[in-house]
């Protein structure tokens, strides 16, 4: 979601925030700022929109300021205007924040009667005019903002600037993260370490609930309770990252090519080819035996990656598994077994309500584990195992390269927990391993598809509604399909179990709903063509996505076909995600879509 940058430089810093602040784009954002000091004044520059707005603003009145903060905003609270757009300042000091104060209109209605003017619609503005009040009573700035802080309800991180104070920069995190970067005489202030890269590769995470006071020469760094804490300085990876697009036009693109070499790489993780043996890197914080249930929590295509594993779980390791969005489970009140076993998985490792399910959890006694790609995000810190995903930066708002990854970490977990049991056979778990070894070679076969696949998408994108049909695991790859699709070409599309079309959907079949049929070879397929008969019975137009058996069994007239390779069925979604992934990227790119940062949506959702 929001992107926050600090910087308290030994030369004019508007420039580096900006540069920082576009590493921070893939994020989501609809609005921009920046303010620095000069001669102790605060001056600020915003815009609404794209980053290069902001950057016009400062080409026509430059900020020469060697102390500054940077925000781009994704509007939670008021429309994404100038007037709207962090920093806010006010008071004698400046403020960007990223996630939401759930107290804002208490606070607002308490300074309103202070005698407070509120010139914006956002919450922010309470922060500002909370510290400035203190101010007036004669608090310092870290004064200040520690009186603040209590105050203040909801998940947020903030960073403030002071007018007279050339030499300050405070940050404070309270459940969405942030970062300090450790530079030569200057020091930095950011949302993740890939902001920071190019200024350092020494960084120190807050914790939940610190805030720090950040000079020139020092970072004084303090827990919820005010007493100085000691935080580790760790170096990163992130700097060796150039955030580039390579050959291709989107990220989305890249990431997408890029599956089976980072699934390669991540089932090498997991997997002792030779041995054709599951091996995971790290001790299952449960004994699988003694275990009578798994309980799988995410949100959107992360969730989806567990209701495949939920496949496999109960297929390989007959173990129960309950599988819920996060943003239900947090609130549900689920009762849970002391010593049970947890799997969160999350690409970012930073999504709001993933992380409140995973302190949920915890809460009830159950042991946790995380499947996140992050590897210092704050789920990767507080579940007792991670499970890495080696997907590398996802940049693209859609996720494509970590679903897989998380599904190679799933089919690995799902194999060694099988065997645990004593559920799966050697010969069993080889014969699978196996199959999972050949998974990024099937993968860059299905790719070869793509230009089939751009001119299908043609079609697709006259389309107002979309159908995406599967079964068994093809169920949940076609929901990831209908949720891609409308994701970033904003066609509606909806994905249903194929069993469930009598049940409903059918009633919406005609000749102008595309339906798209995932129909690997696997014990489902007869049932499968069934409802592909059922729809073309109905005009329907179908775009069959499977091997030649599929085509060959559904004998009916067919709007495309897409021709995959002939594999085992077990790990079928993992090479079949390929052409529903760019089915949607080649339809938002035809309709001429913002296919890297569709509207509306953010990267990391640390808001509820
Ligand atoms: O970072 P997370 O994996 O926790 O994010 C979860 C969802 O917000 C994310 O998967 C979202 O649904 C994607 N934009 C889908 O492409």
């Amino acid at each position: 979601m929001c992107g926050i940058v600090g910087i308290l430089g030994r030369e004019p810093v508007a420039r580096h925030i900006v540069e920082s602040l576009k590493r921070l784009e893939y994020r989501g954002y609809d609005s921009a700022g920046v303010a620095t000091l000069e001669g102790g004044v605060i001056t600020r520059r915003r815009a609404e929109g794209k980053l290069r707005n902001l950057e016009a603003r400062l080409a026509e009145a430059p900020l020469a300021g060697l102390a500054g903060i940077g925000h781009t905003r994704w509007a939670t609270h008021g429309k994404p205007t100038e007037v709207n757009a962090h920093p806010h300042a006010s008071d004698g000091l400046a403020v960007v924040h990223n996630g939401i104060i759930e107290n804002f209109r208490e606070l607002r209605a308490e300074l309103t009667a202070k005698g407070q003017t509120f010139t914006t619609e956002t919450d922010t503005e309470v922060v500002a005019h909370l510290v400035g009040d203190f101010l007036r009573q004669g608090l310092s700035p870290r004064e200040a903002v520690a009186a603040t802080l209590p105050r203040l309800k909801g998940a947020f991180a903030l960073a403030f600037l002071f007018e007279g104070h050339d030499d300050l920069l405070i940050g404070a995190r309270q459940g969405a993260p942030l970062a300090v970067g450790h530079g030569e005489g200057e020091m930095y202030l950011g949302s993740d370490a890939l902001a920071l890269a190019p200024f350092t590769d020494t960084i120190t995470y807050l914790e939940d609930g610190d805030w720090v006071a950040l000079t020139r020469d020092s970072a004084e760094f303090r827990d919820v309770a005010g007493r100085l804490a000691n935080r580790p300085r760790i170096k990163t990876q992130a700097s060796a990252f150039l955030v580039d697009k390579g050959n291709h036009r989107h990220f989305m693109a890249k990431e997408i090519h890029e599956q089976p070499e980072v699934v390669g790489r991540t089932l090498a993780h997991y997997l002792d080819m030779s041995a054709g043996r599951v091996r995971l890197p790290f001790d299952l914080p449960v004994d699988p035996a003694a275990i009578d249930r798994i309980s799988i929590v995410a949100c959107g295509t992360a969730y989806l990656a567990g209701l495949t594993a939920k496949y496999w779980l109960e297929r390989f390791a007959r173990l129960p598994v309950e599988i819920d969005v996060a943003s239900e489970f947090r609130y549900r009140e689920a009762p849970m077994s002391r010593d049970g076993l947890t799997v969160v998985i999350s690409q970012s490792g930073e999504t709001a309500d993933t992380l409140a399910s995973l302190r949920y959890a915890k809460g009830q006694g159950q042991k946790t584990l995380a499947v996140v790609n992050v590897a210092t995000s704050t789920i990767a810190r507080e579940c007792d195992v991670v499970a890495p995903t080696l997907a590398g930066p996802e940049i693209g708002v859609a996720s494509t390269k970590a679903f897989t990854c998380q599904l190679a970490v799933l089919a690995s977990l799902a194999i060694a927990i099988g065997r645990g049991r004593g559920a799966i056979a050697p010969e069993t778990e080889a014969r699978l391993v196996g199959d999972l070894i050949g998974v990024p070679g099937l993968m860059a076969e299905a790719m070869k598809r793509e230009s089939q696949i751009a001119s299908l998408s043609h079609h697709l994108s006259r389309a107002s509604d979309v159908l995406y049909l599967g079964r068994g695991t093809a169920f949940p790859l076609a929901l990831e399909g209908a949720l891609k699709l409308k994701e970033i070409s904003y066609i509606h599309a909806e994905g249903y179990a194929a069993g469930e079309l009598k049940h409903g959907p059918i009633a919406l079949i005609d000749e102008n709903m595309p339906v798209i049929v995932i129909a690997p070879s696997d014990q489902w397929l007869e049932k499968t063509v069934s409802n592909v008969q059922e729809v073309a019975a109905r005009g329907g137009r179908i775009v069959l996505i499977g091997d030649r058996k599929a085509a060959d069994e559904a004998a009916v007239t067919l709007d495309g076909f897409v021709a995959m390779p002939d594999m085992a069925p077990e790990f079928a979604p993992m090479v079949y995600a390929v052409p529903v992934q760019m089915l949607a990227y080649h339809t938002a790119v035809t309709m001429g879509k913002d296919v890297d940062q569709p509207r509306n949506l953010a990267k990391s959702v640390t808001v509820e």
